[in-house]
């Protein structure tokens, strides 16, 4: 038995890692990772080269595995790719966000899977269609944005993050995961960042979020993960922990 299968909860976790392992040469960015996610926001912390972007590479399909599985909603899943890690309701957002900057917030929102509709029997994309969700879609998220007919080239660091938030809440995505999505953004930006983020925590979404501002995770995060060297180090509710624990944890003094 693991020390994971001492946390039972009646409900089974929306996501969840079990007995990942990966290396990058000798390096085990990741050894023996075992976590639960469940609706809420997840926070993720630890120093420089802990494995969090690995643990979420591995969750988004981009990398397989050496050892262990993910499951989702209880059933194991191969993420071979982004696509299938799609397919499986879990969508990712990265630094550099993967929008078009040639194309409209509209066009990127549904960049590959645009709305068709039919003249005489022929396929064509909906545009107005694919503007009115957006703008619908980005209203919800409450930041502000100019239409979506516009160029995302036009738009602010801050403005692209909910562009691609909404992308993902858009189609249904039930687990969001982020990895440090306020690092390229300025205090006004991260502010309206992490108000998305919350609202979609709060609306029943599994969000897991990679970041390293140690107060701001306290404060949002409804479960904290600590990583050190690859491994799980401690697993806490944020609401019973002080600073002073979690950089304790992170460096290994309470060890
Ligand atoms: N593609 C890669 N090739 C070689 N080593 C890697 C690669 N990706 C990550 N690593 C190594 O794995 C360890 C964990 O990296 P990473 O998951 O990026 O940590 P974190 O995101 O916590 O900073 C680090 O030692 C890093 O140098
Ligand atoms: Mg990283």
């Amino acid at each position: 038995m693991t020390v994971n299968d001492t946390q039972t909860t009646t409900s089974v976790p929306r996501l969840a890692a079990r007995r990942l392992s990966k290396l990058y040469g000798h390096v085990a960015a990741l050894d023996d990772v075992s976590i639960d996610f469940r609706p809420g926001l997840n926070g993720i912390i630890g120093d420089n080269g802990a494995g969090k972007s690995t643990l979420l590479k591995i969750l988004s399909g981009v990398e397989l595995p050496d050892e262990g599985a993910v499951f989702v909603d209880g059933r194991p899943t191969l993420l071979v790719s982004t696509r299938a890690a799609r397919a499986a309701g879990i969508e990712s957002l990265y630094q550099d966000l993967a929008l078009v900057d040639t194309m409209s917030i509209a066009d990127n929102i549904f960049l590959g899977r645009e709305r068709i509709r039919r003249v005489l029997g022929v396929p064509i994309v909906d545009r107005r269609r694919m503007r009115n969700e957006a703008d619908a879609a980005l209203r919800e998220v409450r930041i502000r944005m100019p239409s979506a007919r516009v160029g995302v080239r036009q738009l602010s660091g801050g403005q692209r993050q909910a562009v691609a938030i909404t992308r993902a809440m858009l189609f249904g995505a039930r687990v969001v995961l982020l990895d440090e999505p306020t690092a390229a953004l300025g205090p006004r930006e991260t502010a309206a960042a992490l108000r998305i983020v919350r609202d979609m925590a709060d609306r029943g979404e599994t969000v897991v979020m990679v970041g390293h501002n140690l107060p701001q995770m306290l404060e949002l995060a409804d479960a904290l993960i600590v990583m050190r060297a690859g491994r799980v180090v401690a697993s806490v509710d944020p609401a019973h922990t002080t600073l002073r624990d979690l950089t304790d944890f992170m460096v290994g003094s309470n060890a």
